[in-house]
């Protein structure tokens, strides 16, 4: 999960590699460090904490350098310290190594290398790989690279330089992922296309066990066992533009006001025109499985998992499939059966995340048919997966995930839709049930407007300790992620839980200091949840409601109400969660927090 760049090129190194790896930093920010040769010597410099103060050691100085790598690091092996901080050198300081990834056998290299004679400087699983490097490289550094590769289980993005062979990066992947970017005369390898598209849209996507080796006038890619292969080069069609802040303060609210404009990126060209069908054309290869389902697991972490527990509610209410919904992390290590007709769908944004794929890799094994609903183009978990649908809402840089959610759960809704298709061919869709969707985001715009309010809320909590969040049916997941995003990002203590759930534990809790939250919409449960609203009330809690518009009764049950605007029960947490969203962040500024890196997470989690 950590960030890595590296370049070769006609341009100045440092400042190419500075740039990159500022873009990347969601990924990983506890330490970071760069290397460089200069008149053929290989040059390190690193420092702890935020890119910018390794930027300060480096600013002022004069460079001669046309290539190099530099890394953020988010810690697995080691606290984040300089002498762990990457890149990792060998013996003589001539090879230099940054690693995204674990390498599960670093105990026993370590300890043949060390008896070997290597000297080892940090507590990394990493600088393994800079000995194993330095003890087979004879000349040549790709050859070097992939003798070492052999031997190391685990996995990685890696990119190393050398002084002895001074002219290449060779860079290789295995489980972590690595994107060549092809500019003119240059050329970038990156774990994450948005570092290097500053100067190239042209990128190759590298496979689990590729090699490739960037010098001055070319790129070369081939396996780890020495098979050359040939790379489809992409055009990423993500702009620049598109992952500043477009003067926001911060990426958060910048996403989170993207909402509007990203879920009608994910419904474009997917609804007829004429309306009743549900065109989703990477779902194509899959048809007759998702036809044939007999049962639906959904596999994916944290607010993806969310995602997939509105998804079941849908899916079982709407298209009549048994749906199950796991933690990918539990999935992946318990036996779960998966009989024929089973179709598993692995929800994530980034693609990446390391349990869901390996969830997915278990179910496949199992012999389930595999269906992804990623966000990132070309991510490993969309390139493993049988048949997927993109959200297509551009890159998501913010820790805290906003407008994935709603647009995973807008995904979702259209893949209810399609599988009600191909289910019961002979019953269109109902009409309303496509202008329902069609106006959630001016709905969601609508919701935006009224963030002032959300402001004032925000005001008046912000220094509580502890908050509770409360729904029923659809409104129940959205509990859980309004409790996710406050405790991410604002550090207060908060809980999701079914408000009816309440009563077996949290009640105990209740007392005049406890805001709770209650996601208190018109739809088939209204009713009992005004009970359970009741019921806090009755014990002295402070009640805060997200309503719908137009219900006056709720106004004299709780302290403050936040309304949103009427929509169908399953499409309701698109809305009800925005206002949550928006409660998060301003709590989380006012409290001084840094909301786009919250202390110990990262955004796209490649470890399990
Ligand atoms: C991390 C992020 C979360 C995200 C989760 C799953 O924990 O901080 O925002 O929900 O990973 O990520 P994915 O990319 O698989 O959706």
């Amino acid at each position: 999960m950590c960030g890595i760049v590296g370049y070769i090129g006609p341009n100045e190194a440092v400042k190419v590699l500075l740039d990159g790896i500022k873009r990347l930093e969601y990924r990983g920010y506890d330490s970071s460090g760069i290397a460089y040769i200069e008149n053929g010597i290989l040059k390190c410099e690193k420092a702890v904490g935020k890119v910018a103060e390794l930027k300060k050691k480096l600013d002022g100085n004069k460079f001669n350098t046309h290539v190099g790598i530099v890394h953020t690091r988010w810690a697995t092996h080691g606290a984040p310290t300089m002498e762990n901080a990457h890149p990792h050198v060998d013996c003589h300081s001539e090879i230099a190594v940054v690693h995204n990834g674990i390498i599960e056998n670093y105990d026993y290299l370590k300890s043949r290398l060390e008896q070997e004679g290597h000297i080892f400087r940090s507590e990394t699983d990493t600088e393994v790989l800079a000995h194993l490097i330095e003890k087979y490289f004879q000349g040549n550094l790709e050859t070097a690279v992939m003798k070492a590769l052999k031997e190391v289980e685990g996995t990685y993005g890696i990119a190393v330089i050398s002084a002895k062979d001074p002219q290449k990066i060779v860079a290789a992947r295995k489980g972590s992922p690595l994107v060549l970017g092809i500019g003119s005369q240059e050329y970038f390898i990156t774990s994450d296309v948005s570092a290097s598209l500053e100067h190239t849209r042209d990128v190759a996507y590298l496979d689990d066990n590729e090699v490739t080796i960037l010098t001055l006038d070319d790129y070369k890619t081939k396996t780890i066992q020495n098979i050359p292969t040939y790379k489809k080069v992409e055009e990423v069609l993500w702009n620049i533009d598109m992952i500043e802040k477009g003067g926001h303060e911060h990426f958060m609210l910048k996403e989170i006001h993207e909402q509007p404009q990203a879920l009608r990126n994910a419904m474009r060209g997917r609804i007829e025109s004429s309306g009743g069908l549900i065109k989703l054309g990477g779902l194509m290869s899959c048809e007759k499985e998702l036809r044939e389902a007999k049962r639906i697991v959904v596999v994916a972490c944290g607010t993806s998992w969310h995602a997939g527990l509105v998804a079941e509610y849908m899916l079982e209410e709407l298209a009549r499939v048994p749906v199950e919904v796991e933690y990918a992390s539990e999935f992946r290590y318990r036996n779960s059966v998966i009989e024929e007709g089973t179709v598993v769908i692995a929800i994530s944004q980034s693609g990446e995340t390391a349990d869901t794929l390996a969830a997915m890799r278990e179910a496949r094994h199992k012999g389930a048919r595999l269906l992804s609903i990623c966000n990132v183009v070309g991510s490993t978990i969309a390139r493993e997966a049988d048949c997927g649908i993109y959200l297509h809402i551009g890159p998501e840089i913010g820790v805290a995930s906003t407008k994935a959610f709603t647009a995973q759960i807008t995904v979702l809704y259209l893949f209810t839709l399609y599988m009600m298709n191909l289910k019961y061919p002979r019953n269109p869709i109902p009409s309303d049930m496509i202008r329902v969707i069609q106006s959630i985001p001016d709905k969601v715009q609508a919701i935006l407007t009224m963030e002032e309010r959300i402001v004032e809320l925000a005001r008046i909590y912000k220094d509580s300790e502890n908050v509770l969040y409360l729904g029923r049916g659809y409104n129940y997941p959205v509990a859980l992620e309004g409790a996710l995003k406050l405790k991410e990002i604002s550090y207060i203590h908060a809980e999701g839980y079914p408000a009816a759930e309440m009563k077996h534990g949290p009640i105990a809790l209740i007392n005049k200091d406890m805001p709770v939250v209650f996601i208190a919409t018109k739809d088939s449960v209204y009713g009992k949840i005004l009970s359970n609203i009741a019921e806090v009330r009755s014990r002295g809690g402070r009640l805060i409601a997200i309503a719908t518009e137009g219900d006056d009764q709720i106004l004299e049950k709780v302290d403050h109400v936040f309304y949103i605007p009427k929509t169908s029960d399953c499409l309701t947490p698109i809305l009800s969660v925005i206002p949550l969203q928006l409660m998060a962040y301003h709590m989380a500024v006012m409290r001084g927090c840094d909301v786009d890196k919250p202390r110990n997470l990262a955004k796209s989690v490649t470890v399990e």
